[in-house]
C-alpha cells in the first residue's frame, strides 16, 4: 500500500497549491491520482512481467527471457514443520508506528542479525521481505539490513524441500539442475522470490531462513524464512519502511516457492499460545496483539464475529456480505460488494469499479439536497480528493452499513470515510473511498475503517471479530 503516502502527498500539493491560488471550495486531485493503486496485495508471479518493461536495467538482465512464459503460483505448501518450543507468550503486544496520513501505512519493527527495519503489517499477503544492503536499489535511508552470514541463512535453489521443483521462469536467474526450481535473478545459487503486489510494486529476492525477532513484543522466532530483497520497484516501500510483514496464508506466500508465513512459525514454534492475532490503528501507530483476542485495553464493548471464506478459496481474510447498503434508506448493493477483505495492507476502502459507482450514487443523491454546489465537484470522481464542508453537508454525509452472513455490521460513519485534513487554518474533508483496479464485486477494508475498529483475526476458528476501538490504542 504505498502508492497511497504518494497519493495522499499528491492531494496535499495539490491543496496547497489551490489554497494559493485562491481557488473556489472545491477541488479535487490531480487526474494522476486516479490510476495510483492502493493495495498491497499478493498477486501472481506473471503480472510482474509487464511492471518490468518500466525498468530497463533490470529488463536488460532479462533480455531475451521475456519471451517465454513466467511460472504461475503452485500451491504447494513445501516447509518442514519448524521444531518445537521456544518462549512462551501469550497475547504479546507489538507496537506499530505510522499513520493514514500521510504515510498511508503501519509498520512493526523487525529485529534480524542485531539491527533493525521496519516492515509493513499487511494481512493481505504472506511473506516476509525486507532490504538488504546487497540490494542494488533499495534506498538505504529507509533501513536495511545486513545480514552477517549470507551463506548460512539462504535456502539454497537445491534445497527441493522448500525451493519447489518446476517453478522455473523467465524471472528467474538460473534453473535448479536438478529440478527446475527458481533460482534467484541476482544471486543464482539461492531459492529465488519474486513478489508481485496488487499496487505494480514488486520485488526480487532470494529466500533465506533464520532467527527474527520482534523487540518491541519481545518474541524471537529461530527459524522464519524471508526473502532477502536484492532489488524492488520504486514504490514498493515507504519512507521508514524497508521491508512487509505478510499476515495471509501459506497459500498466498507462493512467489513461486511457498515458504510457511512467519506468524504459522510463531504459532508452532510455541511463541504465541493460540493462532490469534488482533490489530488496533490509531492516528499514530498502533498495536498488533499476537497470539490473543485484543483486551478491553483497545476495544469498546464486544466483538462482532463473522466467519471468513475457506482459505483453499481465498488465502486472506474475506468474509461474505448479506448487505452493502449506504445510509438507512439505501438499496442493497450486495450484488457490486461481495465479498468484504479485510487488509491492513490497504490505505484506504477500496472498492470494485461498478461498488463504487453506486456507492457515489447513493452518497451524492443524499448530500445534494444539502448543499447543491458539492453535486457538480470533481470530488466525486477523483477520489482521493478533498474539499471544505459546511458543517449541515458534512452532517448530511450518510453512513455505510456491511451487514454479513453471521449478520454482524460494520458501521463506517462519515467520520470513518472522511478523512480531516488541516491545512492553513481550514478543515478539509478528503474522500477515503477509492477505486479498486481490477474491477470486480469487491471491496476491500483498508487502514481507513480498521483504525476505528479493533480486529481480531481468529484462525482457530475462522473467523474475524470487530469492536470500536480505543482511540489511541491504549498506549
Ligand atoms: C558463500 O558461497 C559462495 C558460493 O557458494 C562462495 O563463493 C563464497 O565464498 C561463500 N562465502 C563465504 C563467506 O563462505
Ligand atoms: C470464534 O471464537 C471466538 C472466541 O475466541 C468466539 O467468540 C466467536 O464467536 C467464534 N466465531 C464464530 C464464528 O463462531
Ligand atoms: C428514510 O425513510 C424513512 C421512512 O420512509 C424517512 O422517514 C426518513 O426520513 C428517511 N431517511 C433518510 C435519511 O432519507
Ligand atoms: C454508525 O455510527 C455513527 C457514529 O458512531 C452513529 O451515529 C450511527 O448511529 C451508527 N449507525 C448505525 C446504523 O449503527
Amino acid at each position: 500500500m504505498h502508492l497511497t503516502s504518494s497519493a495522499v502527498r499528491l492531494v496535499l500539493a495539490v491543496l496547497l497549491w489551490a489554497v494559493m491560488l485562491c481557488e473556489a471550495l472545491t477541488l479535487a486531485a490531480a487526474a494522476a491520482t486516479r490510476v495510483l493503486p492502493l493495495e498491497k496485495r499478493h498477486q501472481k508471479v506473471a503480472e510482474v512481467r509487464p511492471a518490468l518493461l518500466k525498468y530497463q536495467h533490470v529488463r536488460a538482465g532479462l533480455e531475451g527471457a521475456l519471451g517465454s512464459s513466467a511460472g504461475g503460483a503452485n500451491f504447494a505448501p513445501a516447509v518442514q514443520r519448524a521444531s518445537a518450543a521456544a518462549v512462551f507468550r501469550a497475547g504479546a503486544v507489538e507496537p506499530l508506528h505510522g499513520e493514514l496520513l500521510p504515510l498511508g501505512e503501519y509498520y512493526a519493527r523487525l529485529g534480524v542479525d542485531g539491527q533493525e527495519i521496519g516492515v509493513q503489517i499487511d494481512t493481505g499477503s504472506a511473506n516476509l521481505a525486507f532490504a538488504v544492503s546487497r540490494c542494488l536499489d533499495c534506498p538505504r535511508s529507509d533501513g536495511i539490513i545486513r545480514l552477517s552470514d549470507w551463506n548460512a541463512t539462504r535456502v539454497p535453489c537445491s534445497d527441493s524441500s522448500v525451493c519447489l521443483s518446476g517453478t522455473c521462469s523467465a524471472l528467474c536467474g538460473a534453473c535448479s539442475r536438478r529440478n527446475e526450481a527458481c533460482c534467484s535473478f541476482l544471486d543464482p545459487e539461492s531459492c529465488g522470490m519474486i513478489l508481485s503486489y496488487a499496487d505494480g510494486s514488486y520485488v526480487f529476492g532470494a529466500l533465506h531462513q533464520g532467527p527474527v525477532s520482534l523487540p518491541g513484543a519481545g518474541l524471537s522466532v529461530r527459524k522464519a524464512f524471508y526473502t532477502a530483497i536484492l532489488y524492488d520497484s520504486p514504490t514498493f516501500e515507504r519512507r521508514n519502511v524497508g521491508g512487509i510483514w505478510g499476515l495471509a496464508f501459506q497459500e498466498a506466500a507462493c512467489s513461486p516457492s511457498c515458504p510457511k508465513p512467519l506468524f504459522d512459525i510463531m504459532f508452532e514454534e510455541g511463541v504465541v499460545a493460540r493462532n490469534i492475532f488482533s490489530i488496533c490503528l490509531s492516528d499514530t501507530g498502533g498495536a498488533l496483539i499476537l497470539g490473543a483476542e485484543a483486551d478491553t485495553r483497545f476495544r469498546r464493548g464486544p466483538y462482532s464475529w463473522v466467519r471468513y471464506l475457506p482459505r483453499s478459496l481465498v488465502p486472506y481474510y474475506a468474509a461474505s456480505v448479506k448487505e452493502f447498503r449506504v445510509g438507512p434508506n439505501g438499496s442493497n448493493l450486495r450484488s457490486y460488494a461481495d465479498p468484504v477483505v479485510f487488509d491492513s495492507g490497504t490505505t484506504l476502502m477500496a472498492l470494485g469499479g461498478e461498488a463504487f459507482t453506486k456507492v457515489i450514487q447513493e452518497i451524492k443523491s443524499v448530500v445534494c439536497a444539502a448543499d447543491a454546489h458539492l453535486c457538480h465537484s470533481r470530488f466525486w470522481s477523483e477520489a482521493p480528493s478533498c474539499t471544505l464542508l459546511s458543517d449541515a453537508a458534512y452532517r448530511s454525509f450518510p453512513d455505510i452499513t456491511i451487514r454479513f452472513d453471521s449478520d454482524a455490521t460494520l458501521n463506517i460513519s462519515r467520520d470513518t470515510y472522511l478523512i480531516r485534513v488541516e491545512l492553513a487554518g481550514e478543515l478539509y474533508y478528503c474522500l477515503g473511498l477509492e477505486v479498486l483496479s481490477p474491477t470486480g464485486a469487491l471491496v476491500v477494508i483498508g487502514d481507513l475503517v480498521l483504525r476505528r475498529f479493533t480486529t481480531v483475526f481468529n484462525r482457530e476458528n475462522s473467523s474475524i471479530g470487530f469492536a470500536p476501538s480505543v482511540p489511541g490504542c491504549g498506549q
